[in-house]
């Protein structure tokens, strides 16, 4: 089947000639003079590639993900290194701008096959919540860029519930602690409801340096160098690490775009040992609201952060509000990210809302009501030195070293709590926290 193709650019007669002369792989569908008629042109659904000959510069990751998302894999011509670098880390397969009629059609062709008809390419077959075209990936000329630039960090999202489970403390203690081990860490506040990993460590709301991350990604021009710019660093008796600051005004939230943030966390990747990723709570895709399948996703950031993530870990309040949404929550988790297999952290763990013995009260109803997996850690409720540490902007670490949250907190980084499930013929008395 030959392979239709829309172009765009006023200078492009003869590629398009030559292209058309080869009555071969490829069919020009359709010649456009500027992007946003090929947008348009895209979405009705005629083409699998776009040639994009001339205007490349507007090419953003957003539009690349647009196409991505109508399954339309693009092939952009330029003459200019640092141009098809930048395009490249957006992932637009690039050629030189006088290539050859024939070596352009067989361009289109692999790129198509490697990366078009997005339902075969996807990443996440299964999930893809987070936008449409989660699998599209960077293609270029040569050996494969990814392969490179993979990077080797470990990213570890913290989610929760809605409820102020305690998601923002544990993400934020995680990343001390773990820089107090001697790793490099970066933690992300991608939370696009209510970023607050900057009011938790005094730093200033100025700018929201993962705003800034995204929007340079968004243009292909997030280096090493734009990502240490855009990030604080925040240094703690243990050691420092990084923090990309999320945005503290709700209506900011289309400045966090999935295609974006995927390149923001890439990057990170491959600057830190291990990224920390503080994530909103709402888990719906918003497509099942609306038929716009292409406008941004409210809830992309914290959808993308958790398919990317290698480890997700998932704090309820351990109190008779909190378990139950937790566990609705986990079902809704596998269902948006089947592929997360979550650790179970309880956090605020106290007498008061658990009874005698809280800890053992609330694995024996975990077992009896919770889903398949069970309880990883316990953190307890310690109301003085949360306090303490919000008020001085400070980690647990520096503001109570010795409270058994902030050691609870670094054994579930330094040596996972391995629970073991017991016997669900165990008795759940008096507990009634799990009532579904
Ligand atoms: N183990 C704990 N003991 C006592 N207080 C806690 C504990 N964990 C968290 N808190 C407090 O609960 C409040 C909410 O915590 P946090 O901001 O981490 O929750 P969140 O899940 O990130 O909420 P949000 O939905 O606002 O993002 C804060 O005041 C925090 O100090
Ligand atoms: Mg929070």
């Amino acid at each position: 089947m030959s392979i239709p193709v829309i172009t765009v650019g006023p200078a492009q007669e003869a590629v398009v000639g030559g292209l058309e002369r080869l009555h071969g792989p490829v069919t020009v569908v359709r010649r456009c003079s500027e992007l946003a008629e090929l947008m348009a042109a895209c979405q009705s659904g005629l083409a699998l590639a776009a040639v994009v000959a001339e205007g490349c510069e507007e090419l953003t990751a957003t539009l690349v993900d647009r196409l991505g998302a109508v399954g339309v894999s693009i092939v952009a011509l330029t003459g200019d290194p640092a141009e098809a670098a930048r395009l490249t880390a957006i992932g637009v397969a690039t050629a030189s701008a006088d290539i050859e009629p024939a070596a352009l059609a067989s361009r289109i062709s692999e790129t198509v096959g490697r990366y078009g008809g997005i339902v075969g390419s996807r990443k996440f077959p299964d999930a893809g919540f987070a936008d449409f075209s989660s699998g599209f990936q960077v293609a270029s000329e040569g050996p494969e860029p990814e392969a490179a630039a993979v990077g080797s960090g470990r990213v570890i999202a913290v989610w929760g519930p809605t409820g102020a489970p305690g998601r923002t403390l544990v993400a934020v203690n995680m990343a001390a602690e773990l820089a107090a081990e001697g790793k490099s860490v970066i933690l992300v506040d991608a939370d696009s409801y209510g970023a607050s990993v900057s009011a938790m460590l005094g730093l200033l709301e100025e700018s929201a340096g993962l705003a800034q991350a995204c929007r340079l990604a968004d243009q292909g021009l997030l280096d090493a160098d734009a990502l240490g710019r855009a990030a604080t660093t925040v240094f703690t008796k243990g050691g420092l690490f990084r923090v990309l600051t999320g945005t503290t005004r709700a209506d900011r939230w289309t400045e966090l775009r999935a295609s974006a943030l995927s390149l923001v966390l890439e990057r990170a990747k491959q600057a830190a040992d291990v990224v920390v990723v503080d994530t909103g709570f709402c888990l719906e895709a918003d497509e099942e609201l609306s038929f716009d399948t292409m406008a941004p996703r409210r809830n992309g950031a914290t959808l993308r952060s958790l398919e990317l993530a290698d480890e997700v870990i998932a704090v309820g309040a351990a109190d008779a509000i909190g378990v139950p949404r937790l566990v609705r929550g986990l079902a809704d988790l596998e269902a948006a990210v089947p592929q997360a297999t979550p650790r179970v952290v309880l956090n605020k763990v106290k007498r008061a809302s658990a009874g005698r013995s809280p800890r053992r009260q609330l694995s024996e109803a975990w077992e009896r009501f919770g889903p398949g997996h069970g309880v990883d850690a316990y953190l307890p409720a310690d109301v003085d030195a949360c306090d303490a540490a919000l008020l001085s902007g400070s980690v647990l670490l520096e503001s109570a070293p010795d409270s058994p949250l902030r050691l609870a907190i670094a054994g579930l980084v330094c040596a996972p709590i391995q629970q073991k499930r017991k016997s669900l013929g165990r008795s759940t008395r008096a507990l009634g926290l799990l009532k579904r």
